[in-house]
């Protein structure tokens, strides 16, 4: 992996120091942001060594675990299997774009209400792919949501509560959708 590359200052433009290069436009977070970096690399690491967002994280690399997820046009997306070439051109959204004007999105709150998160490892994919599941279903029955929670792993065991957050977020955003 490739972490010597530099952001600019004043925008997300990634200077290269070789030619192994792409030119990659799309929104993070809300924002256009246009990189310079080799489009193979997954978009996981462009996220995290590249412009600094930790909030992904790392579990398997694989595609097995769900702790990288990130919302790719509005669908949960496992970004250590994506290649940052193919967000080229379309909306990501990280855990750090979620809360609105300061105001935690009502899943990043049910999940506080309802302890549905112990070390915290895996919460920012699972609350990212709960986002991508009410989006989709914004009144899931506890099966759907367990089957639409399934492929994310947390290995603190907060499942239960995890559930019960997501369904407390689902009664709040009724409507909202
Ligand atoms: S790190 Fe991507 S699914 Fe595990
Ligand atoms: S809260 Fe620790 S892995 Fe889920």
């Amino acid at each position: 992996m490739d972490d010597k590359r530099q952001a600019s200052s004043t925008n997300s433009v990634l200077e290269p120091e070789d030619s192994m290069t792409d030119t990659i436009s799309f929104k993070l977070n809300g924002k256009p942001v246009r990189l310079k970096v080799d489009g193979d690399r997954p978009l996981l690491w462009v996220l995290r060594t590249d412009l600094g967002l930790t909030g992904t994280k790392y579990g398997c690399g694989e595609g097995h675990c769900g702790s990288c997820t990130v919302l790719l046009n509005q669908r949960a997306t496992r970004s250590c299997l994506l290649k940052v070439r193919d967000v080229k051109d379309k909306e990501v959204v990280t855990i750090e774009g979620l809360a609105k004007n300061g105001k935690l999105h009502p899943l990043q709150k049910a999940f506080m209400e309802h302890d549905g998160l112990q070390c915290g490892y895996c919460t920012p994919g699972m609350i990212l792919t709960a986002v991508s599941l009410l989006k989709f279903n914004p009144q899931p029955t506890e099966q759907q949501i367990n089957q639409g929670m399934e492929q994310n792993f947390c290995r603190c065991g907060a499942q239960v509560r995890i559930v019960q957050a997501i369904q407390t977020a689902a009664a709040e955003m009724k409507g909202s959708q």
